[in-house]
């Protein structure tokens, strides 16, 4: 019999992305294989995202183009996974018969099980898998018990990733901001045992990983507290969060009974030198403690990189957003990020990555303005930034109007968006001259088409599992390959191969290059020493 196939679109957060190479992981054990076309899949899954009404468009409207498909062809499964499972429930069941399965984030250990049922049986049934955020916190432990087992029963191959992984370190999120779905669909903060994610480390560096991203709604909450440790089925338990509060001082129970995010991220890069760069997303800007700043700045594989949203630059819609913070506290913050980590001298500039909402509920002019000059003054390398979208279910949505008619909402966003491609530009021409540590991942786009059309040359492709399966060594290159690699700041930049070095020996290594020019996008340099910085 042939293997059934299955489709699956992601849309939203990085969080995202790792359910569903997770969920993935458990459906090709099952024996499915993965498609990349939803016209021929035998299961259809959608990972979908709540945070503003356009993503959550995307997918009704995907499901509104499957009506027909599904009349011609009833046997297949549809399901919609993540936070529109949770938040939009049996409202989506009604309003789309195609789906079949709904499930929510804090179910998802149990869907693979229950698709591979529905796949066999064709039972015809919608199922809705849902969490409720208020069970989830009064019995923890045994509610997060299987999904913990998700995470850690996590198939890693050397063909799964191309030398890039994501590792969760928390789920959910506490700080209930005005106008943010998330702690309603994913739940409260929860910490994953920190040996739980050392080894997941080592298992992906193990398998070729050289890259890890950690992911948290606020990752510079974690903190583990080994006393209160629950042992389930064997395994130690997420623990609920209870972040420490204490400003930028040192949390005083850290390296003893507690594993605070500082000494996380020491014992991965120490512990799991094999990972190359080390980063982590997204920051909370307050309760960020100095020694979470010594021990980046002590640590040479974790990236000189900031992802702190600071979501306006006015005080009065930080309050509205209850967001704990004046931008007084949040300019303090970076100004202290980069004393202790902005070095362009060693070729390691701090880079800062921000997310604003444009229009939020009583946003004035003033407030807007006031927005610009904290773009101006954060200089972030990137910023996303959105407008405002009244989300069901939020403080905001219930207490604040949308009175931000759509228009000003647009311009705003707008206005923000060329002023941050400004200030990305200026830091993009700020590293000429600079020598850069660049992480080198392969050649360059415009080498592999130039490749392709010559269709001779054969040349190591890139750093990382899958890829290494079609690496091919060049003999004797005619003439200079292109190289791209990026910066720990994330910044590309491309260099060309020289003349007696071939792209595989520099492909996987941190080297020092020359930023010549830049634009946009892609900057461009010269290798200046064939000795990696570490
Ligand atoms: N409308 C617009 N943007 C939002 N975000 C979160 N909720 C909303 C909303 N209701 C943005 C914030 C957050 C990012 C993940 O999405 O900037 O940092
Ligand atoms: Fe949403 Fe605020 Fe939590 Fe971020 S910190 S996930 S914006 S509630």
């Amino acid at each position: 019999m042939n293997r059934k196939t299955v489709y699956l679109e992601t849309f939203g957060c990085q969080m995202n992305e790792l359910d569903s190479q997770l969920v993935m992981g458990e459906l090709r054990r099952l024996g499915y294989d993965e498609s990349s076309d939803p016209e021929r899949a035998d299961i259809l899954l959608y990972n979908t995202c709540s945070v503003r009404d356009n993503a959550e468009q995307k997918v009704r409207s995907r499901l509104g183009e499957l009506r027909i498909r599904k009349e011609s062809d009833p046997d297949i499964v549809v399901a919609v996974l993540g936070c529109m499972a949770e938040r939009d429930g049996a409202d989506m069941l009604k309003r789309f018969p195609v789906v079949d399965v709904l499930c929510g984030p804090a179910e998802l250990d149990k869907l693979p099980a229950l698709l591979d049922n529905a796949a066999r049986t064709g039972s015809g049934a919608q199922i809705a898998l849902q969490g409720d955020a208020s069970r989830r916190s009064a019995t923890l432990a045994a509610a997060q018990d299987s999904l913990e087992m998700l995470d850690l029963s996590r198939a890693v191959s050397p063909h799964d990733h191309d030398g890039s992984a994501y590792v969760r370190i928390t789920r959910g999120c506490n700080k209930f901001c005005t106008y943010c779905v998330v702690p309603h669909t994913r739940g409260a903060e929860i910490h994953r045992p920190p040996d739980h994610i050392v080894d997941e480390c080592k298992r992906l560096a193990d398998a070729g990983v050289v890259e890890v991203t950690l992911l948290g709604q606020t990752v510079n909450h974690y903190r583990y507290e080994h006393g209160a440790a629950i042992t389930l089925g064997g395994i130690e338990q997420p623990q609920k969060g209870r972040s420490y509060q204490g400003g930028h001082r040192r949390d005083p129970f850290a390296g003893t009974t507690t594993t605070t995010f500082a000494d996380l991220l020491k014992r991965i890069h120490d512990e799991v030198p094999a990972i190359q760069r080390l980063r982590f997303v997204t920051s909370y800007p307050r309760d960020f403690g100095d020694d979470v700043l010594e021990v980046i700045r002590d640590s040479p594989r974790i990236c000189r990189y900031l992802h702190i949203p600071a979501q306006s630059g006015s005080d009065a819609v930080l309050k509205r957003m209850n967001r704990g913070y004046t931008v007084a506290e949040y300019l303090d913050f970076i100004d202290r990020a980069r004393a202790f980590l902005d070095q362009p001298e060693i070729g390691r500039p701090l880079m800062l990555a921000g997310d604003i909402i444009a229009g939020f509920c009583g946003e004035t002019e003033e407030d807007h303005n006031a927005t610009r000059a904290l773009l101006e003054r954060a200089q972030y390398k990137n910023c996303f930034i959105f407008k405002y979208s009244p989300r069901p279910g939020t403080t905001a949505y219930d207490r604040l109007p949308d009175d931000v008619p759509e228009d000003v909402k647009r311009r705003r966003c707008n206005d923000l968006l060329a002023l941050q491609q400004s200030i990305s530009d200026t830091i993009s021409r700020a590293q000429i001259g600079r020598t850069l540590e660049v992480f080198v991942q392969g050649v360059s786009q415009r080498e592999r088409k130039r490749q392709k059309a010559s269709a001779g040359g054969s040349i190591a492709l890139t750093v990382g599992g899958r890829p290494a399966n079609e690496t091919r060594v060049v003999e004797k290159p005619t003439e200079s390959i292109q190289m791209t690699g990026r910066t720990e700041g994330d910044l590309i930049v491309v260099f060309d191969c020289p003349a007696d070095a071939s792209p595989a020996e520099l492909i996987g290594r941190t080297l020092p290059i020359r930023i010549d020019s830049a634009s946009t996008l892609t900057m461009s340099g010269t290798l200046a020493s064939r000795s990696a910085a570490y």
